[in-house]
């Protein structure tokens, strides 16, 4: 049965860069917990972060009950059930407009979590910098509904707000934070600078551990930023803590060729377990397990491996540098979804039914994302530890695929 495997050790690897940033740059990291949020691993990470961030009730529930320290939430929207929940513990409590704190923020200062310092409420701001390339991890884009303008922001009572948020950015590098930092200070830098403000939220998407990440720069613009308006600065990167560090091992089904194209069907779906292949879209690296066979060298290998494999790694068959005696297969999945395709693969030998094939980093952005569409069965989350053990911490059956939807 296919299982999202999570390697702890790529876990700790991550987070002790992070801590080290978190270190030399005096600033709170949190965990975004919508990148990442298979709380079994918490125990091995908390150590290295200040918590977690929520993007609503459910997200800050589970920072609660798992994670502990500071809970950091932030919704485009909540409803007052969410609100009335959230004041008992949330840390952090940001609003994405001013209609969203004007009407909760009576029942809000009248807390006494407000009142005794525990709970910090800020507004996201639109600094109205586009960074990236993708108009879908925009925030910035023309029209958005997330974030707060300076234009909006002109003569609106803000008593009671202590924080600024804003979120640009999408697996960037921190040039593109230090121009977005250029376009906050433009536009909000008049209230950073006034007493009242003590918190910057600087959100997510800094890909701090990637290996060509100017992090030296980051710990710049963050101790910058703290000099010059007196604020504490959060940082809530998802994928920089999940990145590289979990598989998605699955099996080859069914092997045909129709209308010129090789066919292999797993036993996983693209739009039910790994929606941003099609959403973002990307193409993962695969990998075809092997025991006894010598692993190619031309590629890192998978983040997960097991002691009696070796890896043979796949080409993308338009590729100019594609040299290997190749086989190239179109992989798709077990739904009635047409283009539920995964990609094109060129393998360096014929695959068979029962072959496993190996997904490299799907621990980000996946497991968060999954479905039981077309009842496709749910792959099972797998830790491996330190020692190279396994432990399988959730199965799915098809009793969870009834009761979710009874
Ligand atoms: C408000 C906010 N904070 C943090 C994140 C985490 O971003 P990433 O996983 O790219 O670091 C996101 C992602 O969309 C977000 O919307």
């Amino acid at each position: 049965m296919a299982s999202f495997v999570i390697s702890i050790a790529a876990l700790k690897r991550n987070t002790a860069i992070l801590r080290q940033v978190k270190e030399a740059a005096n600033c709170k990291v949190v965990l975004a917990l919508k990148g990442f949020s298979c709380w079994k691993a918490f125990p091995y990470i908390k150590d290295d972060l200040d918590g977690c961030c929520a993007s609503g009730i459910w997200e800050a529930l589970l920072a609660k009950e798992e994670f502990g320290k500071h809970v950091v939430t932030y919704s485009p929207a909540y409803t007052e059930e969410d609100i009335v929940q959230l004041l008992a513990f949330t840390t952090h409590l940001d609003f994405n407009s001013l209609s969203q704190w004007s009407r909760f923020r009576e029942m809000i200062m009248a807390h006494p979590r407000f009142q005794s310092g525990e709970l910090h409420c800020g507004l996201r701001i639109n600094p109205e910098h586009s960074t990236g390339e993708t108009p879908l991890y925009d925030p910035c884009v023309p029209g958005s509904r997330l974030g707060i303008t300076a234009a909006q922001l002109e003569g609106a009572d803000l008593t009671g707000l202590s924080g600024l948020h804003f979120h640009t950015l999408c697996e960037q590098n921190s040039d593109d934070l230090e121009s977005t930092l250029a376009a906050v200070d433009e536009k909000f830098g008049h209230l950073l600078r006034s007493p009242q403000f003590t918190y910057l939220n600087m959100g997510g998407g800094h890909w701090i551990t990637k290996p060509d990440y100017d992090r030296e720069r980051l710990i710049r613009l963050v101790r910058e930023a703290q000099e010059k308006y007196s604020v504490e600065v959060w940082l809530e990167p998802g994928e920089a803590i999940a990145i590289h560090t979990g598989v998605l091992r699955c099996e080859v089904v069914d092997v045909f060729e129709s209308m010129g194209h090789r066919h292999a069907i797993l036993d996983i779906s693209a739009t039910g377990h790994m929606p941003d292949v099609l959403e973002m879209p990307y193409r993962p690296e695969v990998f075809l397990a092997e025991r006894g066979r010598p692993a190619c060298e031309e590629k890192a290998p998978p983040a997960v491996t097991y002691q009696d494999e070796t890896y043979l790694s796949t080409e993308d068959p338009s590729s100019t540098i594609n040299h290997l005696p190749s086989t190239t297969y179109r992989l798709g999945c077990p739904t009635c979804l047409a283009g539920d395709i995964i990609g094109d693969y060129a393998f360096s030998r014929d695959l068979i039914p029962g072959d496993i094939l190996i997904f490299d980093d799907m621990a980000h952005y996946t497991m968060v994302k999954t479905t039981t569409f077309n009842g496709v069965k749910h792959p099972s989350i797998v830790l491996q530890h330190e020692d190279g053990s396994l432990e399988t911490i959730r199965k799915f059956s098809y009793e969870d695929f009834k009761q979710r939807l009874s």
